[in-house]
């Protein structure tokens, strides 16, 4: 207990010491390993980022836009030749499939992991996971192969994940070609940078972001797991995209071509305001700048033919080569924060429901994953083929228009 007193003390911490007081035994003790595995440097740093006005993620650097590549207005020769080359790498059984489903979903308002969410189309409502194994068993028939799916998952809600999987027979997927593994976590804090503890004196923790998935994949075997199976290109989707196309050649074929270790699908923009990310190129590296952090003034200016110039959509449609991804891995990517609503159990046991933001989560992006190349092919796709998001439980990116794309997609 002084060893752990000590650490709080000196970390500005000191607030825990009352909540291990009042807890039994088998709780102090998970409290304490808890409280050992904090990186408390790591949680200064990330503190004085939270109140960074959003300017300054990109004050001091160049920002310029960057080129891409229109799928349909590709010369019909080339469109062949590069959809050969995509072809032919996945029949040779060098593709993955990673699936992101290790956010907390807050805003659509469903209870339980998002990708269990059931989309109500034609002609028979289906779960957002039903809807991913159905499309990769459409291409394993096509290309008469069977591509390794994997799963990432949080600490909160990778169990309930697996059940589901287990539940519904993973959907006719083959088990053993589907495997799951966890992101990591970071505790919220306070707006006085004070750890908070939850309902069930735990630390209160959140997963860190879909850009903790380059460590994840290394720390958890998945990267050893891809070498073993001659994997050489990794896409990774996002969950909650009824339309995301997982194994598209063009994509796949382009990248190589330019002889690229990275890749991703664009739609363009709906408007100025849309919540997606845009892509960019800053201080001449490839990099998107997320919705949360774009300037109104950046996000609304127009080239000469009244275009948004920041206007190729970042759709979470990425490809990776595996060495790409292993050099991702060993870098420390930036994390963004938060303004988060969190409910927390206050010194003396009260439980406080939060009315208003009053914690910052930390959180790092895939896309920060690109920085650390010269350049990447950006494959412009068509928003009615490529992005039906659901995110909100109505209205824009609901389950509502989800459904109108997917039905409309699919001719149903
Ligand atoms: C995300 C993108 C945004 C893009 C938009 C398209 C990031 C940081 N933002 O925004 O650029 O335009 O999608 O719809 O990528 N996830 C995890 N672990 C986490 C957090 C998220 O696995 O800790 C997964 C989610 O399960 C989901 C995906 O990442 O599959 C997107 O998550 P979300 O945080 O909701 O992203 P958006 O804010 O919609």
């Amino acid at each position: 207990m002084e060893a752990i007193n000590k650490i709080l003390r000196e970390n500005n911490q000191e607030h825990l010491i009352k909540y291990l007081e009042k807890v039994d035994n088998d709780k102090k003790e998970k409290l304490i390993k808890e409280i050992e595995n904090i990186d408390f440097e790591q949680l200064k740093e990330l503190y004085q980022t939270s109140t960074r006005n959003i300017d300054k993620a990109i004050e001091g650097v160049i920002i310029e836009h960057v080129p891409f590549v229109d799928k349909y207005k590709l010369e019909e020769d080339k469109y062949k030749s590069i959809e050969k080359i995509g072809i032919d790498t996945i029949k040779a059984g060098k593709y993955a499939v990673v699936t992101m489903a290790g956010g907390q979903g807050t805003r659509l308002g469903h209870n339980g992991p998002k990708g269990t969410f059931k989309l109500e189309i034609k002609p028979e409502a289906k779960y957002l996971f039903q809807i991913i194994a159905e499309n990769l068993q459409r291409e394993n028939e096509k290309y008469n192969i069977i591509l390794p799916w994997y799963i990432m998952t949080s600490t909160e809600n990778n169990e309930k994940t697996v059940e589901f999987f287990e539940e519904h027979n993973y959907f006719g997927y083959s088990k053993e070609n589907v495997m799951f593994f966890n992101q990591a976590n970071l505790p919220l804090l306070s707006e006085k940078g004070k750890i908070l503890i939850d309902e069930n004196y735990d630390l209160k923790l959140a997963s860190d972001g879909n850009g903790s998935i380059f460590k994840s994949m290394k720390k958890e075997g998945v990267l050893d797991d891809m070498r073993k199976r001659g994997v050489q290109w990794i896409f990774i989707g996002a969950v909650d995209n009824a339309l995301l196309n997982m194994c598209d050649p063009i994509l796949l074929g382009l990248t190589i071509q330019d002889n690229n270790e990275i890749g991703s699908k664009s739609v363009v923009k709906a408007n100025p305001h849309e919540r997606v990310g845009v892509f960019c190129k800053k201080d001449n590296k490839p990099a998107v700048i997320e919705y949360t952090e774009l300037p109104e003034e950046m996000a609304e200016e127009t080239d000469e033919e009244g275009e948004l110039l920041f206007g190729e959509s970042h759709i979470m449609c990425n490809l990776f080569s595996l060495r790409a991804l292993e050099k991702i891995a060993e870098q420390k990517l930036p994390y963004h924060s938060a303004h988060k609503k969190a409910n927390y159990i206050d010194e003396n046991g009260n439980l406080v429901k939060a009315t208003k933001p009053n914690a910052y989560k930390y959180e790092a992006f895939i896309f920060d994953g690109f920085n650390y190349f010269d350049n990447i092919s950006i494959l412009r796709g068509r928003r009615e083929e490529d992005f039906a998001p659901i995110k909100n439980a109505e209205g824009i990116d609901s389950p509502e228009t989800a459904i109108k794309l997917y039905n409309s997609y699919w001719k149903l």
